[in-house]
């Protein structure tokens, strides 16, 4: 059920050039799953007004607590870099449909394939899987190494493997230069980030089940304000879905790219 509260900060932390991990306390966390998203409101003054969807990486129901990495680079999300310890922020969530755990057998291998700030939610889901018994492989996506964080976090839970454009750190490239070239054994997929990342992957394993969230530009987050309209595929029934409220997360092949 998607409630409304204001939740303390437990920790702020930099963790990357302007990448933030914000832990928050509250009672929203006892119905979060991985791949869902929150709403926040950056401030309770009257600017910035709308709120910023941000992505779920880590789920401590046994503390009430759970932690978001976002990407401080507009107003609304500097402001909120300037929380700390003790503050509220108000928060509206969990949002939205998560990853699938359940889609791999104990004993199974999950490739998670997540680029830039959709790499977060693959972290919560890793550990989701693991606890399962799935194997992961994690192949993560970033610009530049400055940007790119929680190395130690996924090596912890599976192989790991680092892709940057330039090159700085891991592979130079792409995520599917690694997939070509390292051509991981497993059998669910599970993505998260830009478009064209989507896509690709999707070609590349048009047998493969998988699940993709998107990261599609939001407005309400609740599904009122149609801002998230994405075009289906003739798999779907229907010929739009609300990212938000549909998804964000949809299996492989049932919306357009
Ligand atoms: Fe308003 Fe999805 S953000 S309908």
């Amino acid at each position: 059920m998607i409630r409304q509260e204001k939740m303390t900060v437990v920790s702020q932390k930099q963790i990357a050039t302007n990448i933030f991990e914000l832990t928050l306390r509250g009672e929203l966390v006892q119905d979060m799953t991985p791949g869902q998203f929150v709403h926040v409101k950056v401030s309770d003054s009257l600017e910035p007004l709308l709120r910023r969807p941000i992505s779920i990486a880590n789920i401590d129901k046994d503390n009430s607590e759970f932690t978001m990495i976002y990407r401080a680079e507009g107003r609304g999300t500097k402001v909120l870099a300037t929380n700390r310890e003790g503050q509220l922020v108000n928060v509206l969530g969990p949002i939205g449909n998560g990853f699938p755990v359940d889609a791999v057998k104990t004993g199974g291998t999950a490739l998670l394939v997540g680029g830039g700030i959709g790499v977060p939610p693959l972290h919560e889901l890793s550990k989701q899987l693991n606890a399962r018994g799935v194997k992961t492989i994690h192949v993560l996506g970033f610009q530049t190494e400055d940007v790119c964080f929680y190395e130690e976090e996924f090596n912890a839970l599976g192989e790991t493997h680092y892709v940057t454009v330039d090159g700085s750190k891991g592979t130079k490239g792409f995520v599917t230069n690694v997939l070509e070239s390292r051509a991981p054994e497993f059998d669910v997929f599970y993505s998260c980030g830009p478009l064209p990342m989507l896509k690709a992957l999707e070609g590349f394993y048009p047998e493969k089940e998988g699940y993709l969230s998107f990261e599609e530009r939001m407005g309400c987050g609740i599904g009122a304000c149609f801002a998230c309209v994405c075009k289906t595929t003739d798999q779907m029934d229907k010929d739009y879905v609300k990212v938000c409220s549909d998804g964000p997360v949809f299996p492989k092949g049932t919306v357009a790219l």
